[in-house]
């Protein structure tokens, strides 16, 4: 009954932590949320307004598919002044989340016998969005003594001539890692040279601590910039998750594809959330400077927390909200007759034990880890290292 290609894809296994921290505590247990990918933070009031004055307006009908020349002016204007790249209109498409942007260009650009390159720990979606368009995803492994950077002779070593695209994310969910100018200037050499598409999702570019610095491939010169389609959107800078804005930036004949498929499946974005959108763009942006002081904080203090317990250790990371700590040292361990095996096995034992919600590194393509998002108040974090801490001295 049901296309054979569907058969080939999970549901995502971030989201189904999420459904299932909330369901217990929908059954009154006390959990700590540690599994969301989600600023806990309100949308700023101004964008709220904004889009309170498109309900007001009336402003609640169809709009062009891919998004009102206001949205994409704003989108052009914030991709030169953050980013130094110049586009027109022509080369944006907006759609329902940056999820969706991805997704699109998928559809676009993979088929059956092509190759994607995956560089693992991966986020979730990137895989399963090449195999339900029949491509093959190829998964190129980075290392924690690397700092989890793509090294740039593993990646060529994977390069076939099915070779189509290869998906970068920097700031990376889950690692929290930043690919440098360095790294950066020697794909885009192997990407030129082997003829191959970058898909480069900065969706948390504005969560960047320290002194580091979000570089985009595509700022790199002209020849790469046409080799790349930048994805981003407002959920994670702007805490609007919920409001289903992202955009793609990139060649014509590519986005006008898009546009064109876009234009069979969801149409427009919502016209009143692309109102909000223009609002978060070209407003002031200190609110959003304020949440990343706060993120900052809850970094270095969960961090710390984690390398205080015995079996967990956790490199400190540069951007996006996310821990990524090595529990290899765990594994192994048993509590009565429960054996501790994975990452999987940890993060049920934590759940059911300690009702902390997190995800296991296997679901990112890298076991003997787990994800701890710090999109939550100190209060959360603190409560849940302890648990984390009490549940891990009973394993012997
Ligand atoms: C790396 C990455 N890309 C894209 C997205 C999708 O964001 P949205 O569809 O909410 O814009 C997420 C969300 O978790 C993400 O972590």
């Amino acid at each position: 009954m049901i296309a054979e290609r569907t058969k080939k894809v999970k549901p995502s296994p971030t989201l189904a932590v999420d459904s299932k921290a909330k369901e217990l505590k929908a059954k009154g247990f006390d959990v700590v949320n540690f599994g969301v990918g989600e600023p806990d933070f309100d949308t700023p009031e101004h964008v709220k307004e904004a889009a309170i004055k498109a309900i007001r307006d009336g402003f609640t009908k169809y709009t062009p598919v891919g998004g009102i020349d206001e949205l994409k002016e704003a989108i052009i204007d914030k991709l030169e002044r953050d980013n130094g790249l110049k586009y027109g209109k022509e080369n944006i498409l907006v759609s329902c989340g940056a999820k969706h942007s991805l997704y699109n260009i998928a559809q676009a650009l993979f088929g059956p016998g092509d190759e994607v390159m995956i560089p693992a720990p991966y986020w979730v979606s990137y895989p399963d969005q090449v195999l339900i368009n029949d491509a093959q995803p190829v998964i190129v492994e980075t290392y924690e003594e690397d700092n989890f950077m793509l090294q740039p002779e593993a990646l060529e070593s994977k390069i076939t001539p099915k070779t189509k695209a290869l998906i970068l994310n920097s700031p990376s969910n889950p690692t929290g890692f930043i690919y440098s100018k360095k790294v950066l200037e020697k794909v885009a050499e192997i990407a030129l040279k082997h003829n191959i598409y970058i898909i480069s999702d900065e969706i948390y570019e504005k969560l960047i601590y320290d002194d580091e610095k979000h570089i985009s491939i595509a700022s790199l010169g002209e020849e790469i910039k046409e080799k790349t389609i930048v994805v981003n959107g407002l959920s994670k800078s702007h805490a609007m998750t919920g409001w289903r804005i992202g955009y793609a930036a990139g060649p014509v004949e590519i986005i006008k594809t898009m546009t064109k498929i876009q234009s069979q499946s969801t149409s427009n974005p919502t016209s009143i959330a692309q109102k909000a959108a223009v609002a978060a763009l070209s407003g002031p942006q200190d609110c959003v400077e304020k949440m990343r002081q706060e993120f900052e904080r809850r970094r270095n203090y969960l961090v710390e927390g984690l390398n205080s317990i015995g079996g967990i250790s956790c490199k400190m990371p540069k951007g996006a909200f996310y821990a990524f700590p090595n529990i290899s040292k765990v594994l192994g361990k048993k509590v009565s007759n429960n054996q501790i095996n994975s990452s999987m096995d940890l993060s049920i034992y934590l759940l059911e034990q300690a009702k902390v919600a997190l995800v296991p590194g296997s679901a990112f393509g890298a076991e003997g880890y787990i994800r701890i998002s710090y999109a939550t108040s100190m209060e959360n974090l603190s409560k849940g290292i302890e648990r984390i801490r009490k549940a891990l001295e009973e394993l012997k």
